[in-house]
């Protein structure tokens, strides 16, 4: 669109809910890249949200369970590497000018189109809310999730694929907003894991989804002893009954999780009869191999890669206080910014009054 805003800038931002510590499936699908992109220097301005209002839509009655996670999340970000010198980790709730945003752009949304989301749709079903119980912070939380980026003029946004309809509604927004009012908001593009384990990682139980209702997650702050106990009761492939079997690899938790973290140098650490993954897999599906053998290096690869996250969130537990002064101060960081554009929004819509002195001046005049 000719009329939209251009911006030279890269700037990134992301969020997630705070309603349950981060998973792996997590860390692979999304945190281990933010971590690579701030540490590559790509963007010009990172932002991170933890999304506690968005969190409280469908948590109205148990804001204990959010505000717990605030601190967890925070834990798993910075243990797992986000920097707040160079990422800016901030609490929605603490940015006011949100729900500002918020409020203008609802006007330019049909509640038709919300009712149309498909991952709003889902998530309902899977929450089970009647038709008549359906919270309207919930319906509308694409509305808000568009200001929260728009309000950082962020133009890329690493998500998961179930977020594409909330990117896809933010722009909408972005367009009718500039079409009516000029050139305001900055568009977006979504940013996909890269590869198809790391897109969504299935359940230790083999089921489509790691999820904590189902029970079938590692946690990046399980220990060592757990990490090994949860992959040893792994689902694996149910055809592959003898060692001598010939087994399948593919939709097989076991080389999900393999592919998703493992390097060539942990051949040499802990598996040295193999070069690399692809010996692993040809040596499995030729038959031969035996699941315990697999799943012993699997958990050796993991608590190979936790191991150091472990470390820093065992320092960073010791002193909450600053955890809480990082996120305070991102939170200011991020409300500078998010007023810069809300200016911007108010002067577009004609909102502006007390700094709009023409205004102020051609109706003293009328007036007269
Ligand atoms: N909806 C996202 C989730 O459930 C969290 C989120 C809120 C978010 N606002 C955002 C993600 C803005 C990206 C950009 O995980």
């Amino acid at each position: 669109m000719e009329n939209e805003k251009t911006n030279e800038k890269r700037i990134m931002l992301t969020g997630d809910r705070p309603t349950g510590k981060l998973h792996i499936g997590h860390y692979v699908g999304s945190l281990r890249r933010r971590v690579e992109l701030q540490n590559q220097g790509d963007f010009d301005e990172m932002y991170v949200m933890i999304a506690d209002t968005q969190a409280l839509t469908d948590n109205a009655g148990n804001p204990q369970k959010v505000r717990d996670n605030v601190i967890e999340v925070a834990l798993d970000y910075l243990s797992a590497g986000l920097d707040p010198t160079k990422t800016t980790i901030f609490v929605q709730s603490h940015v006011p000018v949100l729900f500002e945003l918020t409020g203008y752009y609802l006007g330019l949304v049909t509640l038709s189109s919300l009712e149309r989301n498909p991952t709003v749709k889902s998530e309902l079903a899977m929450r089970q809310f009647q038709d008549s119980s359906i919270p309207a912070g919930f319906l509308c939380y694409p509305v808000s999730q568009a200001a929260d980026i728009t309000a950082f003029d962020a133009n890329i946004v690493p998500v998961g694929e179930d977020q594409a309809p909330m990117i896809e509604q933010a722009n909408e927004i972005v367009h009718k907003f500039n079409s009516l009012y000029g050139d305001t908001l900055t568009p977006c593009k979504i940013m996909l894991p890269e590869n198809e384990a790391c897109k969504r990682l299935p359940g230790i139980d083999g089921k489509a989804k790691m999820s904590k209702s189902l029970g079938n997650c590692i946690y990046l702050s399980d220990d060592r002893k757990t990490v090994s106990k949860k992959v040893m009761t792994m689902f694996t492939d149910p055809t592959h009954l003898k060692i001598e079997d010939p087994g399948h690899t593919e939709n097989n938790p076991v080389f999900i999780y393999l592919s998703a973290f493992v390097q060539d140098y942990h051949f040499e650490k802990y598996l040295p009869q193999y070069h690399n993954f692809e010996e692993l897999k040809a040596h499995y599906e030729r038959g031969g191999l035996g699941d315990v053998t697999v799943k012993r290096f699997l958990a050796d690869v993991i608590n190979d890669v936790l191991d150091p996250i472990r470390a820093r969130r065992k320092e960073l537990e010791a002193d909450i206080p600053s955890v809480y002064k990082i996120l305070q101060e991102g939170s200011l960081k991020a409300q500078e910014k998010a007023h810069e554009t809300v200016m911007r929004v108010r002067r577009a819509l004609g909102v502006n009054y007390f700094e709009n002195r023409k205004l102020i001046e051609k109706q003293s005049k009328a007036f007269k």
